[in-house]
């Protein structure tokens, strides 16, 4: 867990110690405060806050001093997968997740393992094995106790499965996995692999939309209740929460309340609002940023508002708006530019981290008796 809690009191002045003036200035619309010097946003509340990071950019000096002073938690964007670990020939290569596991313990940071199995991913080495059930099984057993036994006593949690449902939320995904171990037992045994592995650590489910997508949310929650009732070892709920300006005030409060129904801790594991993917026609950059901010300060009232033991933590999909996958990739980025992260690419706070600095530190839930 993050270093002590300063009380709320003590939060609120530091925000309202901030003469107005070192707030910049303020845009036209009065919502939109860019705070200068900011306090770390992971003083602003007691529950880790996490970035998805790269080794690449982990080498860098500026970026890495930004990271360390507002988060607590590190999820590997993409070298943790098996995309990176699992070579075609089925060696596997830690090099990289290496690293940024050691700049986690390096750096007292909480390390969040991103992702076991996912559809997404069918690498080249499991070809071999498809169709042979029992080998085929042997081999992801191998692959997961590889990795969860690598950075067991040091990985809080792992993405055990991600992105489960199909995307309108018609049933479950159709992939490798479920082709070959069916569609909900190859979750049961990464699951019971993942535990195999580290008996301890918890496991989580991650998905994206369910905010936005009740439909997908139901089934998602379908799948999360057969699978606590068959004693999977199912530990948490990652809400990706890739997110859009389009998305309508109280859909955000509407999810969390469903999925905390389970009890079960809850991660925001993926957080980003984009502004280009909710772009109306009409809508100036102005009235998007506007709505950016709402959103920002909504999804961190409704984590905040969770019993502490659900709040597992509070992830934002990359550091600055030129580190944000939406941007695509460095060769090409597409145009308009999104800016849908908390820091701008100079590493400067923008608006959004003061509404999630607001969201946070105006929670009832957060509010320590005044000392
Ligand atoms: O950095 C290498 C570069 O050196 C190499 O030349 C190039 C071509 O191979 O690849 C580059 O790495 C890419 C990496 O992103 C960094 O840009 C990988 O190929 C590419 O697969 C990887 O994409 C990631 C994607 O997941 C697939 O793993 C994205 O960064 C990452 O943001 C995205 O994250 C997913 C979550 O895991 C699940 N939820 C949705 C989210 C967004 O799609």
């Amino acid at each position: 867990m993050t270093g002590a809690t300063p009380s709320r009191r003590t939060i609120i002045s530091g925000f309202a110690a901030l003469p107005m003036a070192a707030c910049g200035q303020k845009s036209k619309s009065q919502d939109l405060p860019t705070p200068v010097d900011p306090p770390p946003l992971k003083s602003l509340a007691p529950f880790p806050f996490g970035c998805a990071v790269s080794v690449e950019r982990l080498s860098d000096p500026v970026y890495s001093a930004l990271l360390t002073r507002n988060f607590s938690q590190l999820t590997a964007e993409w070298e943790m997968k098996m995309e990176y670990i699992l070579q075609d020939d089925g060696s596997f290569r830690f090099d990289r997740p290496d690293r940024i596991a050691a700049f986690a313990r390096d750096n007292r940071m909480r390390l969040f393992g991103h992702t076991l199995v996912w559809y997404a991913q069918d690498p080249a080495a499991f070809r071999p094995f498809d169709g042979r059930g029992p080998v085929f099984a042997g081999a992801l057993r191998n692959y997961i106790l590889a990795v969860v036994g690598r950075y067991r006593g040091q990985a809080v949690g792992w993405d055990v499965v991600n992105e489960p449902v199909a995307e309108q939320g018609d049933g479950l995904r159709d992939c490798l996995w479920s082709r070959n171990l069916g569609q909900v037992d190859y979750i049961r045994r990464a699951f019971d692999y993942a535990r195999e592995a580290d008996p301890e650590v918890p496991l989580l489910i991650n998905d994206y939309n369910l905010e936005s997508l009740p439909a997908k949310r139901s089934q998602f929650m379908r799948l999360v209740e057969t699978l606590l009732k068959s004693g999977t070892p199912l530990g948490g709920i990652g809400t990706q929460s890739h997110i859009d300006v389009s998305l309508p005030a109280g859909a955000i409060g509407r999810s969390m309340r469903d999925l905390a129904s389970f009890g079960l801790p809850i991660h925001i594991s993926e957080l980003d609002i984009s502004l280009n993917r909710g772009r109306g026609p009409l809508s100036s950059d102005e009235q998007l940023r506007v709505r950016q901010v709402r959103l920002a300060k909504e999804m961190a009232e409704a984590f905040a508002a969770l019993p502490p033991a659900q709040r597992f933590a509070f992830t934002t999909w990359g550091l600055r708006d030129k580190d944000s996958w939406l941007r695509g990739p460095k060769e090409n980025p597409t145009p308009p530019w999104d800016a849908p992260l908390l820091f701008d690419d100079d590493g400067r706070a923008k608006p959004v981290f003061s509404a999630q600095a607001e969201g946070l530190t105006a929670s009832a839930a957060l509010r320590r008796p005044s000392a």
